[in-house]
């Protein structure tokens, strides 16, 4: 699905967000991507969802180098790919009907896009995708009437509707309460699921990026610190991403391999929290 090879994103002059990102995620993998504030967790994704370019290296989307795409065939491949944000990019005042069906806007016209706001297209689409997530009686509730995590779950139903290969969800959880964070994140898994998706999703807590992804990535300072499943995430090397020297990389080396500094087995994770 994505081969990033040697990635940077330099912004302005000198900040270096990614520097030097290699990564393989395969169709229908689902991934964590963990890390400390300013890692360049966003810039990935953004990246990832075709929003930004890289400064270098090579960025590989279903097999296509982004860079030699037209302008045709990258709004095409953006609408293979669903984003959902932390800050849902949902219209306020309009019902969540119509943010719902702002899914398809990729392949609508902008004609039958406005007219959608007028009378709704497809509302059985928007119903049958809010039913999904759970909300089915708020299709026509205005939607900043809705609590946070309501408005999360119409971000997710929006996905639905657009159904795309790919879910990038940048900290989709992190405005909602830890049972609702479970019950939305067990919500993404499952509909990426059923329907092979690819789904990554960058997390501030590590308790759920280990309890419900099989790979995660931990980012910090711009480059991919670990990549590994669960079980090989040591509270040392959790220590080391959120906490460590910057520039420690041999120390980060022996963390991956399972050992501390002082040759030691690392120490086994139980109730870590950054
Ligand atoms: N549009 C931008 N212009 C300039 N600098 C930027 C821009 N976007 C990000 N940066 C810088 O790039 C670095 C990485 O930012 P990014 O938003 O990717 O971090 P993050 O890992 O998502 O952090 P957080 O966990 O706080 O969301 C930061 O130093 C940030 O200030
Ligand atoms: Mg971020």
């Amino acid at each position: 699905m994505y081969r990033l090879r040697e990635i940077t994103k330099v912004f302005g002059r000198e900040t270096s967000a990614l520097d030097g990102v290699t990564l393989h995620v395969a169709p229908g993998e689902h991934v964590a991507v963990i890390g400390p504030s300013g890692a360049g967790k966003t810039t990935l994704f953004r990246l990832l969802n075709l929003a930004l370019r890289p400064t270098s290296g090579s960025l590989r989307f279903e097999g296509a180098d982004v860079a030699t795409l037209s302008d045709a065939a990258l709004r095409q491949a953006r609408t293979r790919i669903g984003t959902i944000y932390q800050q849902q990019n949902l219209v306020g005042r309009l019902r969540v009907v119509h943010n719902v069906l702002a899914g398809h806007l990729g392949r609508w016209s902008t004609a039958a896009a406005l007219a959608s706001l007028v009378r709704p297209r497809e509302v059985e689409t928007a119903s049958a995708a809010l039913a999904r997530v759970g909300i089915g009686e708020k299709l026509y509730a205005r939607t900043d009437e809705l609590s946070g995590g309501q408005q999360q779950r119409v971000a997710i139903a929006r996905v639905l509707v657009q159904d795309p290969d790919v879910v990038l969800a940048d900290e989709p959880v992190s405005s909602v309460d830890p049972s609702l964070a479970v019950t939305l994140i067990t919500l993404l898994r499952d509909l990426s699921d059923e329907s092979r998706k690819t789904l990554l999703v960058n997390l501030h807590s590590v308790d759920l990026a280990l309890s419900f992804f099989p790979r995660i990535v931990g980012v910090r300072a711009g480059r991919v610190a670990f990549d590994l499943p669960p079980d090989r995430v040591t509270v040392d090397l959790l220590e080391a991403l959120y906490a460590g020297d910057r520039d420690d990389e041999a120390q980060l080396e022996r963390l991956r391999d399972g050992y501390d500094p002082f040759g030691r087995a690392c120490r086994p994770l139980t109730g870590f929290r950054p």
